[in-house]
């Protein structure tokens, strides 16, 4: 498989081809997803939750992120990787470009990604300026669930879902090159698809989005308690892991998941 590109994600979203995305965070797993197709490889600071076993993302450290990235790297050099700057990464511009940096030099990655709007305008510049691909992540934020009061679906009054839509707007304009969106309505995140030529990629914001991506562990039904509305478990129904991950990619480029039932209104 050749390696992907920022590029090619904007050609695809305009020949509305979706975009299927998973997050890895070892070598093995990594090369599965690669043998099942997957399109981007997203090493996600949900390790903190899935791998780690902490209650939210913010203990994870950059040296975890590095040598998570580090390890899908070796199993997938084939891949597009995206890594996430974790939490507290924007204490500073000269900590954003640091982190960053150390996120691609040493662990490989071809993207980061950063958690919010308006405020991260000035380091998604920043990165930019030094040829740092960025991937923005908007809607539910989980680096700010305490400042959000838990994990709760955004962007449901008027008032929050056009900040949500200005913040997209915002974030293509100074440079990113790609978006998640977490947690909204459908019909905001439909909103948002016509309003930026950058693909988005959502987890719990409908079928309109350009792509979708789910924490690996929860579409294996791996992930202990309740199973997140916007995921499915598609181990299920398979004989084994790669077919399930096959599925997976199948049913991203298909269209056939997510459907309304894993959706926001
Ligand atoms: O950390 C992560 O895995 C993520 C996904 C939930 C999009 O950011």
């Amino acid at each position: 498989m050749a390696k992907k590109n920022v590029l090619e994600f904007r050609a695809m979203k305009q020949r509305q081809e979706r975009i299927a995305v998973l997050t890895a965070y070892d070598a093995s797993c990594a090369a599965a997803l690669v043998r099942a197709g997957i399109d981007v490889i997203l090493v996600g600071d949900s390790l903190g939750n899935v791998v780690q076993g902490h209650d939210t993302t913010l203990p994870v450290t950059l040296d975890e992120m590095v040598y998570h990235t580090q390890c899908v790297r070796r199993g997938a050099p084939e891949a597009f990787v995206i890594a996430d700057l974790p939490f507290m990464s924007d204490s500073s511009p000269a900590i954003t470009l640091e982190h960053a940096g150390r996120l691609m030099k040493q662990g490989g990655a071809q993207m980061v990604k950063l958690e919010g709007g308006a405020h991260q305008v000035r380091n998604v510049e920043l990165l930019t300026s030094h040829s740092i691909p960025v991937c923005g992540h908007l809607g539910l934020l989980p680096q700010s669930v305490h400042k959000l009061g838990g994990y709760r679906v955004q962007g449901r009054d008027d008032a929050g879902a056009a900040s949500i839509l200005a913040d997209a707007q915002a974030l293509e304009r100074a440079g990113a090159d790609m978006l998640v969106l977490e947690c909204v309505p459908s019909a905001l995140a439909a909103q948002m698809q016509q309003a930026v030529a950058i693909p988005i990629i959502g987890i719990g914001a409908g079928p309109a989005c350009d792509g979708q991506v789910l924490v690996l562990y929860d579409m294996l039904g791996l992930t202990s308690g309740k199973r997140p509305k916007f995921s499915r478990d598609f181990l299920a129904n398979a004989h084994g892991i790669q077919e399930a991950l096959e599925n997976y990619v199948k049913a991203v480029k298909a269209g056939t998941f997510p459907a309304l039932e894993h959706s926001f209104n």
